[in-house]
């Protein structure tokens, strides 16, 4: 013991300005270690290399300690709708609740930059209070497909709105002196064979759309790190690329921290690191077996490795750890649930309107499991643990609605019984609680016809959940089932027989079917997974409290076949039964090129995405990207764009001229004909402020010339629609 402190205090002590000395100081085995998660989670320092210094429980990962020279590990757990760390830890009474915020599809719903800052800063804050380092958050892929299972921690199918909601998040995250790490990048589109799928895709449509998104996001926001994807692109694998990692991440966009690779991607341990991939997470002994092999036989360059050692320990002196913050494990839990709920208000997006709002003191009958078992979040890696989830009827009786108690009852004896059953299939270990397993109730058609007569209005909840390692089904997902048809079916039968509204609320992860029921219903209110507070926000809404100011980051297509990349996306069918077991040699890392979708997946819709397509191509869609209506009416005034010497400033004065209160989203796009190029490509964005009734706001979004093509021009619209 004596003699390992005399030895530290003869060696160098890593500082920010010394990092070169400490890198020449370093063996070879450390440096290697430095590279490779540390899994263990030890919370003793015994001062030997390869013991860490403590451990949050919970984190997805760390780096190894090397006390000799003062490196303290530093800590990674997962986001993106909040810190993901264990709630409760043993033998001890504290608890660890994180803020559950809503999903990255819903803080893109807000086109809300300042906003999304605002959540950013509390998720950060939670990050340091709670010791951890860097937060694995957030996810700029974009949403190719609906069904991708994790397009909810995505922000949108458009690059521009990813990109600049991902700046904002990340600002707002560093703000607090912790770090982010921008996932994944790039190309993981779809969770089948995630591990090994090889995306084909061409240069133009990855740098217009693809890699569009992580470049705004970095030139804009500087990420501590980036964390490389699964998959392949283009025949190589991501997390060994070092044409995108150290050529165009670090040499065009001038990125300037630390990569890592995704849990247990990448296959080469030596390639990823002279592909410029500074940490291997979560680390295992076969790498660093690996690693040292591939420097013995000159297949990795020292100086690749000293490069890699240096970023890493330029992003371990900028922590908390190396700072010896002292964390309290008590962040204000209160404060970032009234953001979180705010991020909730805004997010909402109003797709249809009959009669809301409601006055506030309405009777109303609540159907569907989700308006008692509301979603507050995906799952997976995704997931937060929340200190609570609100149920919708809590959030509706706090906004003074009353609740028939027939329909209640009814759910509260049906609930119990499926929560017997659920707990079954949960005790066969199935990894994720899905849509196919979520109880589907029939409501007995007497109960519909006599809240029919007893109160004024129905609100039915529609719920889908996704997660990390599965796409969502067509039949199971995407659409509606029979069952929630006929209770749509039902209910808006007995409720217009009565002269009585019918609002569907779409508690949803991701776009779903709206052309078979929309118009039988009065109201469409999508609040996505909203995080453990969105029900007060949609009470708030539905009473018109708060006036939805959302706009959709997606178009909701008339048909699922609609989508550009429906054919060539993993489509699970009943009569095509798809094993999603199905993960193709992918340990060995060679590429199967057998199985379209699975081995690999042609993006041969190339630019036209989402509604690049739709408007090019002229395909009429159910709810176009940027869609959202509000109660109140606002109006434009005549658009002025005017030239700067390094772009354009386009503005607009947007006016209340209705009679509540509201806020508005202006969004620019260069607007053109090409034979090959989209016909509109959004080109910035920005939402005004709370505008009360009459009063008006001059806007201006600055547009670099560089982004628009040659003979387009900037226009103004409310929504992506060719008209
Ligand atoms: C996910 C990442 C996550 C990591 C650590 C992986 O399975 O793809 O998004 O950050 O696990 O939990």
């Amino acid at each position: 013991m004596y003699l390992i402190s005399l030895f530290c205090l003869l060696a160098i002590q890593l500082n920010p300005n010394n990092i070169p000395q400490v890198v020449a100081e370093m063996t070879t085995e450390e440096k290697v270690l430095l590279l490779i998660g540390d899994r263990k989670q030890k919370t003793t320092d015994a001062g030997d290399v390869g013991y860490t210094l403590r451990g949050v429980p919970g984190a997805a990962g760390m780096t190894y300690a090397i006390p000799r020279l003062g490196i303290p590990a530093i800590i990674l757990a997962d986001g993106p709708a909040g810190l993901r760390i264990n709630p409760t830890r043993q033998g001890d009474s504290n608890t660890y609740y994180c803020t559950g915020f809503p999903i990255g599809t819903m803080l893109s719903s807000t086109w809300n930059t300042e906003l999304v800052g605002e959540v950013g800063a509390a998720m950060g804050n939670e990050v340091l209070e709670y010791g951890v380092d860097v937060l694995l958050a957030p996810g700029a892929n974009i949403h190719r497909n609906p069904l991708c299972g994790r397009n909810f921690e995505y922000f949108s199918e458009d690059p521009v709105l990813s990109g600049e909601i991902a700046a904002a998040y990340i600002n707002g995250v560093q703000s607090q002196g912790v770090g982010t790490s921008l996932k994944h990048f790039a190309l993981n589109n779809q969770e089948v064979n995630r591990l090994a799928n090889n995306v084909v895709v061409s240069e133009r449509a990855m740098n217009e759309i693809y890699l569009k998104a992580f470049e705004i996001a970095v030139k804009k926001s500087q990420p501590w790190t980036v964390m490389t994807s699964y998959n392949y692109i283009n025949g190589v694998h991501a997390a060994e690329n070092k044409h995108l990692l150290t050529d165009v991440l670090r040499g065009e966009w001038g990125f300037a921290g630390a990569v890592m690779t995704d849990w247990g991607g990448g296959y080469r341990s030596g390639a990823i690191i002279e592909a410029g991939n500074d940490m291997i997470q979560p680390g295992a002994k076969k790498h660093i077996e690996a690693i040292t092999k591939a420097l013995e036989n000159n297949s990795l360059s020292m100086k690749a490795l000293d490069e890699c050692v240096t970023r890493v320990l330029q992003l371990i002196v900028k922590t908390p750890t190396f700072r010896k913050y002292a964390f309290s494990s008590k962040p204000d839990l209160k404060a970032h649930a009234q953001t979180s709920c705010k991020a909730a208000e805004e997010g909402i997006v109003l797709l249809k309107r009959g009669a809301l709002p409601y006055s506030k003191n309405t009777s109303i009958a609540l159907f569907g499991v989700g308006s008692y078992s509301f979603i507050a979040g995906g799952t997976g890696s995704g997931d937060v643990h929340k200190p609570y989830v609100l149920s919708l009827d809590e959030g509706l009786e706090r906004s003074g609605f009353a609740l028939e108690k027939g329909t209640a009852e009814f759910y509260g004896a049906y609930m119990a019984k499926e929560r017997k059953r659920c707990a079954m299939i949960d005790g066969q270990k199935k990894p994720w609680y899905i849509d196919a397993e979520r109880p589907i109730e029939v409501v007995p058609t007497k109960q519909i016809e006599t809240a029919s007569q007893s109160v004024q209005a129905a609100i039915i909840t529609i719920t889908r959940i996704a997660g990390e390692g599965k796409d969502r089904s067509i039949e199971f997902s995407y659409n509606l089932t029979r069952e929630e048809l006929q209770l749509i079916d039902k209910v808006s039968e007995a409720f217009h027989k009565q002269k009585k509204a019918v609002t569907v609320i779409l508690n949803v992860c991701g776009v779903v079917d709206v052309t078979a029921w929309r118009d039988k219903v009065d109201d469409i209110l999508v609040c996505w997974l909203p995080g453990q507070d969105g029900a007060v926000a949609v009470g708030k809404t539905l009473c018109g409290e708060v006036n939805p100011s959302g706009r959709l980051p997606m178009t909701f297509t008339l048909s699922y076949w609609d989508v550009p990349s429906a054919e060539n996306f993993p489509i699970i069918l009943p009569d095509k039964p798809f094993n999603y077991s199905h993960y193709r040699n992918f340990r060995d890392g060679e590429i199967n090129s057998d199985i379209p979708n699975v081995d690999y997946t042609n993006y041969a819709e190339d630019v036209f995405v989402g509604y690049r397509y739709f408007t090019t191509k002229h395909v009429k869609v159910a709810y176009p990207f940027g869609y959202g209506l509000s109660y109140t009416t606002f109006n434009w005034g005549k658009t002025s764009v005017k030239r700067t010497p390094e772009g354009y400033n386009v503005s607009v004065e947007v006016t209340n001229t209705g009679k509540l209160p509201g806020k508005d989203v202006v969004q620019v796009y260069a607007k053109g004909k090409s034979p090959d190029s989209p016909s509109l490509e959004l080109k910035g964005f920005v939402k005004t402020k709370l505008l009360q009734s009459g009063q008006s706001q001059v806007v201006t979004i600055f547009v670099p010339s560089a982004d628009v093509p040659s003979s387009y021009r900037l226009v103004t619209l409310r929504n992506a629609q060719n008209k």
